[in-house]
């Protein structure tokens, strides 16, 4: 009786002791990391006419990604495409179902030289049609981040992350890709989304 007792709770300490890693592990990555680990926005974001927010000036997600860059010190990479999404909603909707159905890769403007010298990367991008529009497919397509720690993110207006972190993953399966966030588009636009952004940040 006593041996199953003590099998019992040497079994009961090494759950707790594995669940305690994996939350180490968790936050480790982000909140706890080391001042010398660079953090990274790469995010896509399209101002304009769009659906629940009207003609906007700077994009939803654009507004998440620098309330994350104000909350964490963290550099961004905006992914701006070499087409021109400044276009009426239901034309920019017709444009972005051509695009995913025929598999399209956009080219976009800029490049990041010091890739390597990030350990952390949020990634962000409005949700079109059920994941990332095609044009972060292009930079997913050009930058290995495989070994990194990744956090992707969206703003949506119902399909929360949508397919973006098993796309994400599956584009970089030795990353760790964490659980990621997403926001409503319209929230975005509100002035609490520094607030918003930091309470979303703490679990990580
Ligand atoms: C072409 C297009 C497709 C969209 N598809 C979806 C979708 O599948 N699910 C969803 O929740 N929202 C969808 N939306 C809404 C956007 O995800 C939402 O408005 C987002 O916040 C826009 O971010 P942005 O201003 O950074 O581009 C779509 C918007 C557009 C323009």
């Amino acid at each position: 009786m006593k041996n199953i007792v003590s099998i019992i709770a040497l079994c009961f300490m090494l759950m707790l002791a594995c669940t305690g890693h994996a939350q180490n592990k968790e936050s480790k990555t982000f909140n706890n990391m080391e001042k010398k680990e660079k953090v990274l926005v790469v995010f896509f974001s399209h101002a304009g006419e769009n659906y629940s927010v009207g003609n906007i000036k700077i994009g939803n997600t654009k507004r998440a990604a620098d309330a994350i860059c104000e909350l964490t010190g963290a550099d961004q990479f905006e992914i701006v495409a070499d087409k021109n999404y400044d276009m009426p909603y239901m034309d920019l909707v017709n444009l972005a179902t051509e695009e995913a159905k025929n598999n399209e890769f956009p080219s976009y403007k800029g490049k990041i030289d010091n890739i390597a010298n990030y350990d952390t990367i949020f990634i962000g991008g409005p949700v079109w049609w059920g994941t990332y529009p095609r044009v972060m497919f292009s930079f997913f397509r050009d930058y290995d981040l495989n070994g990194k720690t990744l956090i992707p993110f969206t703003t949506h207006e119902g399909s929360g992350l949508a397919s973006t972190v098993s796309d994400v993953k599956r584009t970089y399966p030795n990353s760790e890709v964490l659980s990621g966030f997403s926001i409503y588009g319209h929230e975005c636009q509100k002035v609490d989304i520094k607030d918003r952004v930091a309470k979303l940040l703490k679990k990580f």
